[in-house]
């Protein structure tokens, strides 16, 4: 692969709480001053590394912070002139729905870029209509049912326990220890916690009990699986026991008893190389029929009785830290960092290089056909 212009585009308004955390030197969690919390990186020292991966694979690498502002995204893209962005942006003005509309600046810009085009990032932060093409495309989901406003039907044909969602957050948002219910006044309370104070529509779902299974993608090949396990008794920072799920503060809380609560094992013990396989393969499908390139990751659990996997969601747009489920997925098919971080490159660059004009579209041939008899008749 020759040398290419590489931009790194993140974008990152308020202060790191990482940060905050070493200059504060925080270094055990309130409730147990004995526990040592491992120190994290920066998202700016994540991008440095990335940034250094991107140096390695022989590219000329630039990493701009937007800031939200959009003068700077298209300053930045106009003046750099890269071959290729790696887009790590998410939110923008505060807003996940903008993530799509950064992508599609790329495109009308004619920039090849990183991961997802715009349909499948929106596509899939939208649970329920992600859900709905997966299940018509006969693959498996919880069963469920989205409450736009006021409260679920009287008359609901789901199976307690259920767990309620944010149906269009991302990244454990809105989960916590009381996300999961088991009767009527419990599901109540919390989709008026959802759709009342937090306006916006709640997914309820069946609660499947089983393991938790995510398998990262990359490019047209599936990843060995990760396992989030949870250790039996966890209570939240409020003493609330946890219900075995990947709750908010368990993701981005070191301080949490949450985040003690679970523990990741990649890959996991215990699964057949035809469950892996099978596995795989149905998050694949996912994966490609909504849209996918590039990577994502796929998050399942598996039926605690038959072992089936159900899907959770599609992350599009998953993190890539190192130290995050993406990079020990990798590690475990036998590739390096910085490998995978040059596959994706390379996925970005490859599709610039081949940017060839296609056939002409339908409509375009029945002008040119027009024009093409008028000029006939007018010889
Ligand atoms: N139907 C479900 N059954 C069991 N656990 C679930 C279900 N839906 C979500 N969870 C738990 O909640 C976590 C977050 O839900 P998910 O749908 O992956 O949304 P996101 O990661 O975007 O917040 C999952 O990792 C899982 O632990
Ligand atoms: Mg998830």
């Amino acid at each position: 692969m020759s040398r290419a212009r590489v931009l790194i585009l993140w974008n990152q308004v308020d202060e790191d709480v990482v940060e905050l955390w070493r200059r504060d030197g925080r270094r055990s969690p309130d409730w147990d001053p004995t526990r040592i919390v491992e120190e994290w990186d920066t998202v700016a020292e994540e991008v440095q590394l990335l940034e250094k991966c991107v140096r390695e694979g022989g590219h000329d690498v630039v990493a701009v912070n937007i800031r939200d502002s959009f003068e700077t995204l298209f300053q930045t893209i106009t003046t750099e002139r890269p071959d290729v962005i790696v887009n790590l942006v998410e939110w923008f003005h505060d807003d996940i729905e903008n993530e799509m509309h950064v992508a599609a600046l790329f495109e009308l810009l004619g920039v090849s870029y990183t991961g997802n085009r715009p349909i499948a990032l929106s596509l899939c932060q939208k649970k329920p209509h992600a859900k709905a093409l997966l299940a018509a495309a006969g693959l498996p989901v919880p069963r469920g049912i989205v409450v736009e406003k006021g409260a679920a039907p009287a008359d609901l044909a789901l199976r307690y326990p259920l767990i309620v969602k944010p149906a269009y957050d991302d990244a454990s948002g809105g989960i916590d220890a009381g996300s999961v219910v088991r009767d009527r006044e419990a599901l109540d309370k919390r989709v008026q916690l959802i759709v009342g104070d937090h306006k916006m529509p709640a997914l309820i779902e069946e609660f499947i009990e089983g393991r938790e299974i995510h398998c990262a993608i990359l490019g047209d090949a599936a990843l060995p699986l990760y396992e989030m396990q949870f250790k039996p008794g966890g209570v939240d920072n409020e003493g609330r026991p946890l219900p075995g799920i990947i709750t908010y503060r368990a993701k981005w809380d070191p301080y949490s008893r949450d985040y003690y609560a679970m523990e990741s094992k990649c890959p996991p013990d215990d699964l057949e190389p035809e469950v892996v396989a099978h596995i795989q393969a149905i998050a694949l499908r996912a994966y490609k029929h909504l849209g996918c390139r590039d990577y994502a990751r796929v998050d399942m659990r598996l039926d605690p009785k038959t072992g089936d996997p159900y899907i959770l969601e599609v992350n599009p747009n998953p993190d890539l830290a190192d130290g995050c489920a993406f990079a020990q997925c990798v590690r475990a098919s036998g590739r390096t960092y910085e490998q995978a971080v040059q596959e994706i490159v390379g996925f970005a660059l490859a599709r610039a290089r081949n940017r060839q004009k296609g056939e002409p579209l339908p409509s375009e041939t029945l002008l040119r056909e027009y024009l093409a008899q008028r000029r006939r008749q007018t010889r």
